[in-house]
C-alpha cells in the first residue's frame, strides 16, 4: 500500500478537475484498512472513497484521505446449467468486465458496454443504459466497514437499488467500501437479447433476433455511445449531469399539450420519465458555454470541461440551466453527478 501526500486528483476524475487531496491511498487487501487506522496522521481524518471518478465533480480540495480500492480478482463462485455467478473485485474496470463476459458468450452485461468507472461504482450508482441496469444482474455486494475492516454483505433485496442510486449512495456513503460484487449471468443458450431501447433495436435490425449474440449487442452499444456521448479522454465530463425527471400524470398532460413533440416514457406506476436532454436542448443550452464550462454539442445532458474549468464554474453553469429549465417548463432537474 502506498500513501501519497498532497496529491493532485486530476488524473483520478473524468472531469479533469485539478484539486488536491491531503492523502491518497489505494487499498488492495482487507488488512490495509486496519493498517491505515493505526497510522496516527491518517486515523482522525475523514475518508473519501472513490472509484474511477467518473461520476464526481470536485469543487474543492479534499481535506482528508482519498481512498481508492484496487481489488481486482474475478472468480466464478457458482454455476448451474443455465447461469454463472461471477464475483468481481470492486476495482475492476467496468467495461473490461463487460468485455470479458461477452467474450465468454454470457448474457447480462452487454447493454452496459463502454460505461466508464469501476465495478464497485456500478453497484453504488446502479449504472444504467440502453434498457438495462446493474441491479438486473447483481445478486450480492460484499463490503468492508472502513472503521474496523469487518466484512458486511448485502443480498440484492437489501441494496435498495433505484434509478441511479442504492443503499451505498445513501446512508453508507464513505462508511462502507465495496469489496466485491456478484453478478448472475446467463450462459449462451439460456439468455436472450434485451432490445427494449428502440434505437438499439433499430441498430440491430440487420441480424435476425434468433441469431443475435451478446457480442452483437455489445458492439452496437459501443457504436451508439461513441456516436452520442463525448469521450472523457478528450473532453472532460461525467456522462449525464442531471437525472431524467419523473413527473406525475396531470402535470405531464399539461406539458404534452403545450409541447406535443416532447419525448416521454410512461412508467409502470403511471408517472412519466422525460429526457432532461430534451428540456436542455429546447432551452437552447446545447453547445453553449460559460467560461471553461460547456454543454456538449453532441448530447445536451453532458456538461463538459473545455480545458481548465474549475468545479465551481461547472456548478454555476448547471445552476443556470436548472433555473432556466425550471422557469420555462416548471421542471427542476436533479443532479446525477455527485458534487464534492
Ligand atoms: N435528446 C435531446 N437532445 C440531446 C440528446 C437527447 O433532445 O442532445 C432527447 C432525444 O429525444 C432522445 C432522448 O433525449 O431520444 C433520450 O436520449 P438518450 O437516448 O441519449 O438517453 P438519455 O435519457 O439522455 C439516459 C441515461 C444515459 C444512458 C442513456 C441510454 C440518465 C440520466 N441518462 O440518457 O446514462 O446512456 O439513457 O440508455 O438516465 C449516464 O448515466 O451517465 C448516462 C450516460
Amino acid at each position: 500500500m502506498h500513501i501519497q501526500a498532497n496529491c493532485s486528483l486530476r488524473p483520478y476524475n473524468t472531469f479533469n478537475i485539478d484539486v488536491k487531496t491531503r492523502y491518497y491511498v489505494e487499498i488492495n487487501k482487507q488488512s490495509d484498512i486496519l493498517v491505515l487506522r493505526t497510522d496516527l496522521k491518517l486515523a482522525s481524518l475523514p475518508w473519501q472513497i472513490m472509484g474511477d471518478g467518473s461520476n464526481i465533480l470536485f469543487t474543492k480540495d479534499v481535506e482528508g484521505v482519498t481512498v481508492r480500492c484496487s481489488f481486482n480478482k474475478t472468480k466464478v463462485v457458482k454455476e448451474d446449467q443455465d447461469s454463472i455467478w461471477l464475483s468481481v473485485g470492486a476495482g475492476v474496470k467496468w467495461h473490461d468486465l463487460v468485455a470479458y463476459t461477452v467474450k465468454q458468450n454470457w448474457w447480462g452485461l452487454e447493454n452496459l458496454a463502454w460505461i466508464p468507472g469501476t465495478v464497485g461504482a456500478s453497484a453504488v450508482q446502479n449504472i444504467g443504459a440502453y434498457g438495462a441496469e446493474a441491479q438486473d444482474t447483481i445478486t450480492r455486494v460484499q463490503t468492508l466497514n472502513i472503521y474496523d475492516g469487518q466484512r458486511v454483505e448485502f443480498r440484492h433485496a437489501e441494496c435498495n437499488f433505484g434509478y441511479r442510486t442504492s443503499l451505498f449512495k445513501q446512508e453508507y456513503t464513505n462508511k462502507l467500501l465495496i469489496h466485491r460484487v456478484t453478478f448472475r449471468l446467463r450462459k449462451s443458450h439460456a439468455g436472450k437479447p434485451n432490445l427494449v431501447y428502440e434505437p438499439l433495436k433499430q441498430a440491430l435490425l440487420h441480424i435476425a433476433k434468433d441469431d443475435l449474440k451478446s457480442q452483437d449487442i455489445f458492439e452496437a452499444v459501443i457504436a451508439l455511445r461513441q456516436e452520442r456521448l463525448p469521450d472523457p479522454k478528450t473532453q472532460g465530463n461525467a456522462g449525464s449531469f442531471f437525472k431524467n425527471p419523473i413527473i406525475e400524470a396531470p402535470y405531464f398532460d399539461d406539458l404534452i399539450q403545450e409541447h406535443p413533440n416532447m419525448p416521454h416514457h410512461k412508467m409502470l406506476d403511471g408517472r412519466y420519465k422525460i429526457p432532461a436532454a430534451w428540456f436542455i436542448e429546447q432551452a437552447q443550452w446545447k453547445g453553449q458555454h460559460r467560461g471553461q464550462a460547456g454543454v456538449s454539442a453532441k448530447h445536451a445532458l453532458v456538461l463538459i470541461n473545455l480545458g481548465h474549468a474549475t468545479g465551481n464554474e461547472i456548478v454555476e453553469l448547471a445552476q443556470l440551466i436548472q433555473a432556466d429549465v425550471n422557469q420555462k417548463f416548471g421542471i427542476y432537474l436533479n443532479l446525477e453527478v455527485i458534487i464534492l
